[in-house]
C-alpha cells in the first residue's frame, strides 16, 4: 500500500487537486486585489452592498455618502475603508473628496458613481421646478461632478474602470418619475461618451440599469405611493424573472464591470433587469 494511501494520510495528488480548485476559487472571487473604489452612496442600498462586495474582492474602499452616519457605520464593518462625508452635488468638494482618497489610498481604480433620489411622484404636468432641481443636481450635476475629477485622477494613476448608475427607467417608460427618467437616460448618455473619449487612456467607463431593488430608496418611494400594498403585490410579477433583486445582486454585476474580466466592455449600460426591458 502506498504511504499515502494509508488511513490517516492525504493522498497528494487530492492535495494538489484541492488546492489548484481553491487558488482557482479565490482568483475568480479575489479579482480587485489592491484596487481602490470609490463608492458615492455608500451607506445604504446599492452603495452599501457594493462597498462590502467589492472589498470581499480585496479592493480598499471609500464610503462617500451625504449622511456621514451611515457612512461610518458601513466603513465601521470594512476593514481599512475611509468614511468621507460629502454632498455629491457640490463640484469642490467632490474634488476634495476624490483628493482625500487618492492622497490616503495612493490612487483610484474603480468609481461607483452611484449616489441618487427618485425625487417626489408627480405627473409631468405637475412636475414642479424645485422638484425637477433636486433630482437633476444629484443624478445629473453630482454624477458630472465624480466623473470629472474621478477621470482626471485615473489619467494621472493610468487608468481604472467606472461604473455609473443608471436605471431601467432610462430605458422604459416609467410614469410620475419625469426628472428620474430624464436624468438617468442622460447618465446612459454620458456613459457612451466618456467610455469612447477616455478608452484609449485605459478608464473604461459602463453604467448599470436596475429594476427595483427593496432598499431605503426604494421603501420610502413605495410608501409615498398612492397605494403601497398593491404597488408591491405589482411588483412581484413586474419582471419576468419573478420576485425582487436584492442589492447584493447589483453588486455583484458591479464587482464584474469592475473587474479585468470585464476588460473589453465598455460605454454599456446593462440591464439588471430580470429581463425586464425585452419582454
Ligand atoms: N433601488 C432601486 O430599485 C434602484 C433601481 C435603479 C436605480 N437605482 C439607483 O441606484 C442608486 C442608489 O439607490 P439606492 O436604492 O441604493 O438608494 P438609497 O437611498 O437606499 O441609498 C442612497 C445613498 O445615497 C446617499 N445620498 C443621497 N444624496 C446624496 C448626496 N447629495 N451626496 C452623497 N450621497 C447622497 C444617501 O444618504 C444614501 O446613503 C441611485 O442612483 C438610484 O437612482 C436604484
Amino acid at each position: 500500500m502506498a504511504g499515502a494511501d494509508r488511513p490517516g494520510q492525504i493522498n497528494p495528488s487530492i492535495l494538489m487537486r484541492s488546492t489548484g480548485d481553491s487558488r482557482r476559487r479565490q482568483a475568480a472571487c479575489y479579482r480587485l486585489e489592491d484596487r481602490v473604489a470609490f463608492i458615492t452612496g455608500g451607506g445604504a442600498g446599492l452603495g452599501e452592498a457594493t462597498a462590502l462586495r467589492l472589498s470581499e474582492e480585496g479592493a480598499n474602499v471609500a464610503i462617500v455618502d451625504i449622511n456621514s452616519d451611515e457612512a461610518d457605520r458601513v466603513a465601521a464593518a470594512i476593514p481599512g475603508a475611509l468614511s468621507l462625508q460629502v454632498d455629491v452635488t457640490d463640484g469642490t468638494a467632490v474634488e476634495r473628496a476624490i483628493a482625500t482618497t487618492v492622497q490616503h489610498f495612493g490612487k483610484i481604480d474603480i468609481i461607483f458613481n452611484n449616489a441618487g433620489i427618485a425625487g417626489e411622484q408627480q405627473a409631468l404636468h405637475e412636475y414642479t421646478e424645485e422638484n425637477w432641481r433636486a433630482v437633476n443636481a444629484l443624478n445629473g450635476d453630482g454624477v458630472f461632478y465624480v466623473l470629472k475629477h474621478g477621470i482626471t485622477a485615473m489619467l494621472k494613476s493610468g487608468g481604472g474602470s467606472i461604473i455609473n448608475t443608471s436605471s431601467t427607467a432610462a430605458l422604459t417608460a416609467q410614469l410620475n418619475i419625469s426628472a428620474y427618467s430624464y436624468s438617468k437616460a442622460g447618465v446612459t448618455g454620458i456613459t457612451r461618451s466618456a467610455a469612447v473619449e477616455y478608452a484609449k487612456q485605459g478608464i473604461r467607463v459602463n453604467a448599470i440599469a436596475p429594476t427595483a431593488v427593496l432598499t431605503p430608496m426604494v421603501e420610502a418611494f413605495i410608501e409615498t405611493s398612492e397605494d403601497p400594498e398593491g404597488f408591491r403585490a405589482e411588483r412581484e410579477n413586474w419582471n419576468p424573472i419573478p420576485g425582487w433583486p436584492v442589492a447584493e445582486d447589483v453588486a455583484a454585476v458591479v464587482a464584474f464591470l469592475a473587474s479585468d474580466d470585464a476588460r473589453w466592455i465598455t460605454g454599456h449600460t446593462l440591464p439588471m433587469d430580470g429581463g425586464y426591458v425585452v419582454r
